[in-house]
């Protein structure tokens, strides 16, 4: 694998201030992720992962520290700089990052192309590259069907095709398969697996799902805004087993169960051994 960092990130702290409460949701943490890298961040309900996800692609701003994505710091470009960059480099597959309902698969597709103002790409040369992002994603037939048409995987599949049509460096998934049953999870994680191969590209995936964590290159835990090294308690086969605990929140499509949390409780991952 490439060594070069992709994605470097030092001393990041971000905390929300609602008004009401104050939120420290990063509280200083370092990442390294390398070019081609496929890597799963996970942790409870709550511990900043989303968080980490907005900051790193620069689609939401830190209060300390350094984050550089491929060398460059996102934070110190303007705003239509940082925009441009990011629709050339990144691919954004965000579970509520929805679909245009009135767009069909392949207008929904061409859509980054479209709004890409550096690149200048023609209207016809749009429509063959979405195509084409289509086809690799498998829904050549889809292309002309809108959202409500296809089924949730297939959905989803058009969302990745749109982060993917401009081949960009980096993808960020957020519970890329949050929505969908263990089936059609493991062919969307399959999916990007095989274009994280096929193209080199770096993919940061949030999940909940052990499973779809352990097919990544790694897991990144995080606990209360930083990373933490993976609890000792995973036992060595990563199967994890919920029924211990009782209470789950009801994620369904793998093994990793998340407490359902007290009030004021802190939020902790728990495992059990088989
Ligand atoms: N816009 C916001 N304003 C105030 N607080 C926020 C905001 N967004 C997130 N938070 C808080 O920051 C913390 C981290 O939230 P974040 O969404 O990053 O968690 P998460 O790990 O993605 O959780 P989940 O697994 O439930 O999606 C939480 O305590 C959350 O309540
Ligand atoms: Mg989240």
């Amino acid at each position: 694998m490439n060594e070069k960092m992709i994605i470097q990130a030092k001393s990041v702290k971000k905390t929300y201030n609602t008004g009401k409460v104050i939120v420290p949701a990063l509280r200083g943490l370092d990442l390294n992720v390398r070019q081609g890298e496929m890597v799963a961040i996970m942790g409870a309900s709550g511990c900043g992962k989303t968080t980490l996800l907005n900051t790193l692609s620069g689609l939401d701003e830190i209060d300390e520290g350094v984050i550089e994505i491929d060398g460059r710091d996102l934070a110190q470009m303007k705003d239509k700089e940082r925009t441009a960059y990011r629709a050339a480099n990144m691919g954004f597959v965000f579970q509520f990052y929805n679909l245009l309902p009135v767009l069909t698969a392949v207008e929904n597709v061409e859509m980054p192309l479209l709004l890409d103002d550096s690149r200048k790409i023609k209207a016809k040369e749009a429509r063959q590259m979405a195509h084409a992002a289509l086809a690799a994603v498998g829904l050549a037939e889809q292309a002309d069907q809108r959202p409500a048409e296809l089924s949730g995987g297939q959905r989803q599949r058009v969302t990745i095709a749109r982060a993917l049509v401009n081949n960009p460096a980096i993808v960020w998934a957020d519970e890329p398969t949050g929505d969908l049953d263990s089936v059609t999870s493991q062919e969307i994680i399959e999916l990007m697996r095989r274009l994280n191969q096929e193209n080199g590209q770096t993919f940061v995936i949030v999940t909940h799902s052990l499973e779809i964590g352990e097919q990544c290159d790694r897991i990144i835990w995080m606990k209360d805004g930083q990373i933490v090294a993976e609890p000792q308690h995973v036992p060595a086969n990563g199967k994890v087993n919920g029924q211990t605990n009782g209470q789950t929140n009801g994620q369904s499509n793998g093994r990793y169960r998340e407490p359902i949390l007290q009030p004021n409780s802190e939020p902790e991952l728990i495992f059990v051994a088989n």
